[in-house]
């Protein structure tokens, strides 16, 4: 999807989380219109994944962070934006009652979710403090309507929209914008692992365009937000979801 007169040419976008799912279709779209983008994840992205870089982060890792920011940086001399798509939710197993949710299960989730999402900001800061730059983040329409059997998974979306906030008020002043897009439930393979099919239609009937949401549904925000046509907004959370919740 390219959005009207905005070429992404010569443009350095990271996309944490961008080997599989909706992180996958964000870099696709920023190849598309021109940009060089980063894809930093723990899993490789398929081979016939669009034309991106593959540097192996864990996100849970100052030191895996430093070194995608200092390699990116030497070879392309800035990051322009950081889109902050990695999480654990494919892989969140079954949904189970809030008082079956093991310790391990919700540190992880938080870990990876929440400090992970801050310590992937913390990490493009320096290489953004000069020129500016853009970070979005994503959330999810859970952090809202607060889906059952997800408890650890809602919480560190939330904790998410709260960053998004702060590190908006501090990096203001050095030209850096922080904002969320919050899709609703997205029709897609990790979806499909974790609802039945009759869920996943349940949530579309509920939308007031009642249709499934898929992945090339989110770009055109995720595209938004990391462009200067949205520099003077930050601090915002927009959710994507055919309007299942208005906020
Ligand atoms: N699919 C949905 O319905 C939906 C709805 C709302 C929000 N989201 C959010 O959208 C984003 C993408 O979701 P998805 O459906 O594509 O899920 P997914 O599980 O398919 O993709 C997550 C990606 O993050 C990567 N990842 C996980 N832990 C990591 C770590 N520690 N370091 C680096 N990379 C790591 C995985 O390898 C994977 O490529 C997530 O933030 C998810 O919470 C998804």
């Amino acid at each position: 999807m390219t959005l009207p007169n905005e070429s992404e040419s010569g443009r350095v976008v990271v996309v944490t989380g961008g080997a599989a799912g909706i992180g996958a279709e964000i870099v696709a779209d920023f190849v598309e219109a021109g940009a060089e983008v980063v894809v930093a994840d723990l899993a490789e992205p398929a081979a016939d994944a669009a034309k991106a870089e593959y540097a192996r982060v864990d996100i849970t890792s100052d030191e895996d962070l430093q070194a995608m920011v200092a390699a990116t940086v030497e070879r392309h001399g800035r990051i322009d934006a950081l889109v902050n798509c990695a999480a654990v939710y494919r892989t969140l197993g079954g949904k189970r009652p809030l008082e079956e949710i093991g310790l391990a299960d919700w540190d992880l989730v938080m870990r990876v979710n929440a400090r992970g999402t801050w310590q992937a900001i913390k990490a493009v800061v320096p290489a953004m403090a000069e020129r500016g730059g853009h970070i979005v983040n994503i959330s999810s329409s859970t952090a809202r309507n607060g889906s059952s059997g997800f408890a650890h998974y809602v919480a560190s979306k939330a904790a998410v929209e709260g960053l998004t906030r702060a590190a908006a008020r501090e990096l203001g002043p050095r030209g850096i914008t922080v904002n969320a897009v919050a899709p609703g439930l997205v029709d897609d393979e990790a979806t499909r692992v974790l609802n039945d099919a009759a869920y996943v239609a349940a949530a579309s009937s509920r939308r007031a365009v009642p249709r499934s949401l898929y992945p090339a549904d989110l770009v055109g925000a995720v595209r938004f937000f990391s462009g200067d046509a949205a520099g003077f907004v930050t601090g915002q959370v927009l959710v994507v979801d055919g309007g299942g919740v208005f906020v």
